[in-house]
């Protein structure tokens, strides 16, 4: 018999599926687009049915106009923050994001425990006991909680971080491996016990417990490796919706839930892979990884070199290499940028560019700037197909780039990024770096490539100073 609940499920069926085709998309570039697509449609189809769903089972006016005003409010500030979020922000805005899911995991948690466990004379309870349900419930609320806690304080800290409103260099809490074990241990034995016994101070103590190991997570790990965190995160709300869909008998949830928790996984193990870290150390909160000694280390003095002196070096250069990262998307450099390429290729100088896997402050930022300003996509190389060229090319342009061309990655093994892939200009003729200061870069470590015999700083801007480089040419 068709009913508006058998038809929900119908439409759940079909929004999996949508999610699936969603995350298959967003595997490609050329796909991406279509992904994001299916994606979007597929969450049309299961908020509709979510709303069908409730009005199957006679939800109450005021819960009816709640959930419409909520909607329309979370939809409202969504479509303004996507408009106006520059790209340079986008990372700290999904880190805000996955905040939410873990905060909606942490009250549907609660809200399971005060209609259950907490009314165990209620209905619901007695439904659940007679099953023999009930402790499954508990743990599900315990479970729940928990998860959703770590996301919503890690998601914060992470925000706080990538939009540097706190240090991005690693918290280092003596004994900071033990602190995580010991939460994890004391959430395996509080789980016991309320499943047992569910009462309210379990549910507090674990709580804040979770809160606060989100927290020192995070916290604990540093700048260089934020990249895996945002999307370890993005693992960590996917199971903490799929908690969340347990506890509201939900199928829609549990399978988005699972799917943004294993793809997220899977993608953080790629990322750590791809920058040569461990997957177990950046997600237990950089286990194993010990304070170094404070940095005092004298790199000798650093040479500079005029807009116009870049100028002359870059006329009489063969071949010419553009190492942007960061800096260049904050000063919106990348319009002068395929300008000065333009010039230098019709004198003749062989141009490219080299882009690290995470230059800038999210994956393809770089290229997507360069695309804007209608760079040739041909010139453009990823770090692996260039890294070999660099000694024999005569300049090397480092445009707001620091921690991704740092030689301490590749030979200082006591370095926080010691080991990191970097973009290896060193073995450059000339290397120019463009940045408005000797400030570190945003693993938050010095590099030694600024005191080089062969590098030159051009400080400022970057965009004025290729503007005035262009003008010069
Ligand atoms: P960074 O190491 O952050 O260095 C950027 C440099 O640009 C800074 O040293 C800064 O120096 C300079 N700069 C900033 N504004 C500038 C301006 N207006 N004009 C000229 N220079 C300017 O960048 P990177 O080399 O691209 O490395 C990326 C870092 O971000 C890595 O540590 C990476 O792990 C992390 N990260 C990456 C991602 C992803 S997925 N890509 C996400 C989050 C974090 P001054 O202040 O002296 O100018």
């Amino acid at each position: 018999m068709f009913t508006l609940e058998t038809a929900a499920t119908a439409a759940y069926v079909v929004a999996a599926l949508l999610f699936i085709l969603a995350l298959a998309g967003l595997s490609k570039h050329e796909t991406s687009r279509a992904g994001n697509t299916f994606g979007m449609a597929g969450m049309v189809v299961a908020l509709v049915a979510t709303i069908a769903l409730a009005l199957a089972r006679h939800i109450e006016p005021l819960g009816l106009g709640l959930l419409i005003a909520a909607m329309a409010i979370g939809a409202a500030i969504g479509l303004w923050r996507a408009r106006v979020v520059e790209m340079t922000g986008m990372p700290e805005l999904i880190a805000l994001l996955h905040s939410f899911v873990g905060l909606a995991a942490v009250l549907v948690g609660w809200n399971g425990y005060l209609h259950v466990e907490h009314d165990l004379a209620g209905a619901e309870a007695a439904v659940l006991s007679n099953e023999g349900m009930l402790g499954i419930h508990s743990a599900e609320v315990f479970i729940g909680v928990f998860i959703g806690a770590v996301t919503f304080t890690g998601s914060i800290v992470a925000n706080l971080k990538l939009s540097a409103r706190i240090k991005s260099a690693p918290l280092m809490l003596p004994g900071k491996n033990f602190l995580n074990v010991g939460a994890l241990v004391l959430f395996v034995v509080f789980t016991v016990w309320f499943v047992i016994e569910p009462q309210l101070w379990l549910l507090i103590v674990v709580t804040v417990l979770a809160l606060l190991l989100g927290w020192h997570l995070v916290a604990s790990i540093g700048g260089g490796d934020m990249p895996v965190v945002v999307s370890m995160l993005n693992s960590y709300s996917g199971w903490a919706a799929a908690a969340s869909g347990f506890l509201l008998s939900n199928d829609l949830l549990i399978v988005t839930g699972a799917l943004v928790g294993s793809s997220g996984a899977y993608l953080s193990y790629i990322m750590c892979k791809a920058m040569n870290r461990s997957f177990i150390s950046v997600i237990a909160g950089g286990f194993g990884i010990e304070a170094g000694p404070a940095e005092d280390k004298d790199y000798g003095e650093h040479r500079e070199i005029t807009a116009e002196g870049a100028a002359e070096l870059l006329s009489s250069a063969s071949s010419v290499i553009i190492t942007p990262g960061y800096g260049m998307a904050v000063a919106q450099a990348q319009y002068g940028v395929a300008e000065l390429t333009r010039k230098l290729r019709e004198r003749g100088v062989t141009v490219r560019f080299g882009i690290h896997p995470v230059a800038g402050r999210l994956p393809g930022h770089m290229n997507v700037l360069l695309a804007e300003a209608k760079v040739p996509y041909d010139i453009v190389l990823e770090m692996d197909e260039i890294n070999d060229d660099f000694d024999n090319t005569s300049v090397v342009l480092v445009i707001g780039a620091n921690d991704t061309v740092n030689p301490a990655a590749s030979e200082d093994p006591g370095s926080p990024i010691a080991g990191m892939p970097v973009l290896t200009v060193w073995n450059a003729e000339h290397v120019i770096v463009f940045k408005r200061s000797m400030a570190s870069g945003y693993a938050g470590v010095q590099n030694p490539l600024f005191f080089r015999e062969n590098t030159q700083m051009l400080f400022g801007d970057a965009r004025d100073r290729v503007d005035d480089i262009n003008a010069a040419l």
